[in-house]
């Protein structure tokens, strides 16, 4: 297949005619990865080991568990990385690492490792912004058409941005206080399923069952944030007065009006966002992504509203590496490498990358 993303890969301007391989780094969150990507779209490899089981038994990610587990790690997992993907050190066109946002903690780790690996093999380092990397993992699957909108949806996000043209982004909704995987995992812990519950309620969701009526928080008429924790709320006491009445829910009832009040939030915004922005693509990213019902009326209204819905495979929706070095492989065309003292950086501002 040739495609725009394979003439501009082909075209790239710092190597001539020889390919450009990325090893990234992602370490921001509970997904140790670690991958090599050739031209910013073909993963050789995409390694990612999950600490799901370890932070289960907490219902919830603990920093320092995350950190230690990174640490123990990281190594291995760059080195299967390079051995799956079949090349040398001496192939890589640079090293690219998530910056921010993320736990410090963890996000340390992956920079320690990328800039010893930078520094020790004379390659230049490509700091990359963990939500620009969700938003090109698009790329290794789709041809992008800007301006574009990205509804990023995960355990720590919940944003619209606008992408006027690559890599300029503009943040034009987000929440305001409880991201909605969050939201989901709080849910799911109050019907007692086990963390991460947002497959779980999702699953719930979809049982032949009447939905219990929940509030949508619209906010102000033109606004694009989101709000969740208010429904979460109302999940709990609506969960809290029925067992002191002794009539407890039916939890795919409650799962069920959780999730409508969820999707009909975000699936509006969006699809408003898309409308006023002209957008040529929804994009869709985060592991929230995953959610079927999300999937499904998305995909309906944006084939309404005659705009294409991408979304990338769920191996590549959820944290992994190969999304990071999508997005770095458009920074090394444009020569946008970082220092060596480049800090991480927890609350990392998704800013456009200037044009060169
Ligand atoms: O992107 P991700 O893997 O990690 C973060 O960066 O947060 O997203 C994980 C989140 C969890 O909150 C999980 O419950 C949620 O995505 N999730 C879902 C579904 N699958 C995963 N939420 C709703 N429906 C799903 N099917
Ligand atoms: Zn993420």
């Amino acid at each position: 297949m040739k495609d725009d993303r394979e003439a501009a890969a082909s075209s790239l301007a710092d190597s001539g005619d020889r390919p450009a391989y990325i090893l990234a780094i992602e370490t921001s969150c509970d997904e140790t990865s670690a991958a090599v990507v050739r031209d910013g779209i073909h993963i050789l490899s995409n390694v990612v080991s999950s600490q799901v089981e370890i932070h289960q038994k907490f219902g919830g990610v603990v920093p320092e568990v995350a950190s230690r587990h990174h640490v123990e790690t990281i190594t291995l997992i760059v080195e299967e990385a390079m051995e799956k993907a079949g090349i040398e050190m001496k192939d890589l066109s640079a090293i690219a690492v998530t910056q921010g946002p993320g736990l410090v903690g963890a996000l340390l780790v992956g920079m320690v490792a990328a800039k010893t690996l930078a520094f020790s093999h004379g390659l230049p380092l490509i700091a990359v912004h963990h939500i620009a990397g969700h938003i090109y993992a698009n790329q290794l699957v789709h041809e992008l058409e800007y301006p574009l909108v990205s509804l990023v949806v995960s355990g720590g996000h919940t944003e619209l941005v606008y992408v006027e043209s690559e890599g300029r982004f503009h943040i034009i909704g987000q929440t305001r206080d409880d991201a909605v995987g969050e939201a989901y995992d709080k849910v799911a812990r109050a019907l007692r399923l086990p963390y991460p519950g947002g497959p779980h309620v999702d699953r719930l969701a979809h049982e032949p069952v009447e939905a219990l009526t929940l509030p949508r928080a619209w906010l102000e008429p033109d606004s694009y944030d989101f709000s969740f924790s208010g429904l979460k709320s109302a999940v709990l006491a609506a969960l809290n007065s029925a067992s002191m009445k002794g009539q407890p829910l039916e939890p795919a009832a409650v799962a069920k009006g959780f999730q409508d009040s969820v999707i009909d939030v975000l699936v509006n915004k969006a699809l408003r966002a898309v409308e006023a922005y002209g957008a040529k693509q929804l994009l869709l990213a985060g592991g929230v992504a995953a959610n079927k019902g999300l999937r499904a009326e998305l995909g309906a209204r944006c084939a309404q509203a005659g705009v294409p819905l991408l979304a990338p495979p769920l191996s590549l929706c959820t944290d992994n590496a190969a999304m990071i070095a999508a997005a770095a492989f458009l920074k090394l065309r444009r020569g946008q490498f970082a220092p060596l003292d480049v800090k991480a950086e927890p609350l990392l501002k998704l800013e456009g990358w200037s044009v060169s």
